[in-house]
């Protein structure tokens, strides 16, 4: 049974052990006792996982917005033309009892303000978030980072390596002896949480906020403002606060990051930093316990 041995094999590597363990089980608070917490892995500082943050939203370009269906006082009064409010008396027919739920779409975003790392969004005023947002709402923008897009862990090729793979890298220096976890529970995404503010047009002139909104979302040529299906506005998402889930407990942050440190992380720091699954990522344990292995050999 292939399936067995590959679990009697994984069991017997002791980096594996965070594979048999539920991910959920390894959410404690990190310990404050360094002797208490799995020696086997770096934890990213908060700055370093500050970083993977920054370095994800400059890397991605969806997002969801999350935010709240608000009571239907005067939905009315953020829809500029006759033409809009129409379109959604048509299509809408939002149930009453909807008020205070909750509702995550997907939505575009670009890291076209990288000073002060609040993502841009162009917002189309009848879409459901923006209409939320004018009611009252609060929003939130989750990002997260899914570099290959694998829901299994590839045992044949990383923990197996097979010979007639050739096209495979079996340089000892960059091959994981085990599969470093990288389907979606195991990788890092993030919430945050501000206020969106209209971008003013001399930071749109200076920041060249269209050109570089165009560059990662060339289809939005169709709904850029001024169009005439929709009216629609860059708007600036100023972050406050930022939730990170780095990943597995036993190796990654989980938990608030500090918004200071959000906004004064530099381009430098962001183009240094690497991702799971970028190539240079390395998870330091892992790298330790291999050059520890490898002198044993
Ligand atoms: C928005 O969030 C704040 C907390 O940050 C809360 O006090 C406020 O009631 C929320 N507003 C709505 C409309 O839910």
């Amino acid at each position: 049974m292939k399936l067995l041995t590959t679990a009697a094999l994984l069991a017997a590597t002791a980096s594996a052990k965070s594979l048999r363990v539920p991910p959920i089980l390894l959410q404690e608070p990190i310990p404050n006792d360094p002797t208490q917490h799995n020696a086997d892995h770096h934890i990213p500082t908060i700055r370093e996982s500050t970083i993977m943050a920054r370095r994800i939203m400059h890397l991605s370009s969806l997002g969801t917005l999350v935010t709240t269906f608000t009571h239907l006082s005067n939905p009315q009064s953020i829809l500029t033309s006759d033409n809009d409010a129409d379109e959604v008396h048509t299509y809408e027919n939002r149930p009453e009892e909807m008020a205070g739920s909750p509702i995550g779409l997907m939505e575009y975003y670009a890291d076209c303000e990288p000073a002060t790392g609040n993502p841009t969004l162009l917002a189309i005023n009848i879409a459901t978030p923006y209409r939320n947002y004018a009611a009252g709402s609060n929003i939130s923008l989750q990002i997260r980072w899914w570099p290959t897009q694998s829901n299994s862990y590839d045992l044949s090729t990383s923990a197996f390596p097979n010979p007639e793979m050739s096209e495979y890298d079996h340089n000892d220096d960059e091959d994981e002896d085990i599969p470093t976890p990288h389907t979606p529970a195991a990788l890092p995404r993030f919430s945050l949480h501000g206020r969106l503010e209209p971008i003013p047009v001399k930071d749109l002139a200076v920041n060249l906020i269209p050109a570089c909104f165009m560059r990662a979302h060339p289809d939005s040529l169709l709904w850029q403002p001024g169009n005439d299906i929709h009216t629609s506005e860059y708007m600036r998402f100023v972050v406050e606060h930022i939730y990170w889930f780095g990943g597995f407990g036993d190796r990654a942050r989980i938990g608030w990051l500090p918004v200071e440190d959000w906004r004064s992380i530099t381009r430098e720091e962001v183009e240094a930093m690497s991702l799971p699954g970028e190539k240079g990522w390395r998870e330091r344990g892992d790298r330790e316990s291999k050059r520890v292995g490898k002198g044993a050999r």
